[in-house]
């Protein structure tokens, strides 16, 4: 039997990360947050006093990458956040981050989340969602999640830099941010993270036939 691939795309800060978790557990497989290998590729550019928008420099950053290195404390906030988007953009970098992404999926199944995963890296994975929320609402959770990590910010910057990310991902010329045509679409922007849930397996369930184990 082919092992079950969970594929989430959307934006930033639409709830992708946290309803990826949870449909990890109740199907029982392992769990890639993509936009980790993206973080940790450009954090180990700056490291190096590195230009993150070099496609040299960035390409053997992402070939350089270690397990360990999605596992750092410093892959949040806006300069992680500035290198991610930028080193995301360069075509040579996402081809060397592909493999990864799909031998963690083969072992064993996965739920994997990003901004590609229903489009490039798995466009044949038999369970896709494209989770999005309104910018206003975006940016609010952002905001919500510096502030618990007692980091003071202005909402209304906050929810412009949303903004700017998620146009950033969507114009770009590689793998831009877009929904695969047969992705089911989740809006988040009025329900929680348990609402989030009940619906991604009521979708799943309904339009798919697709239901946890046990
Ligand atoms: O989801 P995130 O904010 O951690 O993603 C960080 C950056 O990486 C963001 O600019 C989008 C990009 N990304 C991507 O291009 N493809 C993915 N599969 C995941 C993230």
């Amino acid at each position: 039997m082919t092992p079950l691939i969970i594929a989430i795309d959307g934006p930033a800060a639409a709830g992708k990360g946290t309803l990826a978790k949870r449909l990890a557990a109740r199907f029982g497989l392992p769990h890639l947050d993509t936009g980790l290998l993206y973080r940790a590729t450009g954090r180990r550019v700056l490291d190096a006093h590195g230009d993150p928008a070099d496609p040299a420099t960035a390409e053997a950053a992402a070939r350089a990458l270690r397990p360990e290195d999605l596992a750092r404390a410093d892959l949040r906030g806006p300069e992680a956040d500035a290198a991610a988007a930028s080193v995301a953009s360069i075509p040579a970098v996402r081809a060397a981050l592909l493999d990864f992404q799909r031998d963690f999926g083969r072992a064993r199944g996965a739920v994997l989340d990003g901004r590609d995963i229903g489009t490039i890296v798995f466009p044949d994975a038999p369970a896709k969602l494209f989770v999005t929320a309104s910018a206003e609402a975006r940016g609010l959770r952002r905001w919500r999640e510096l502030a618990g990590r007692g980091l003071a910010a202005d909402l209304a910057e906050v929810t412009a830099q949303v903004r700017q990310r998620d146009a950033q991902d969507a114009a770009r010329a590689a793998a831009p941010l877009r929904q695969a045509a047969d992705a089911l679409l989740l809006d988040t922007t009025e329900l929680d993270a348990d609402a989030t849930e009940a619906r991604a397996l009521a979708l799943l369930r309904e339009r798919r036939g697709i239901v946890p184990p046990g």
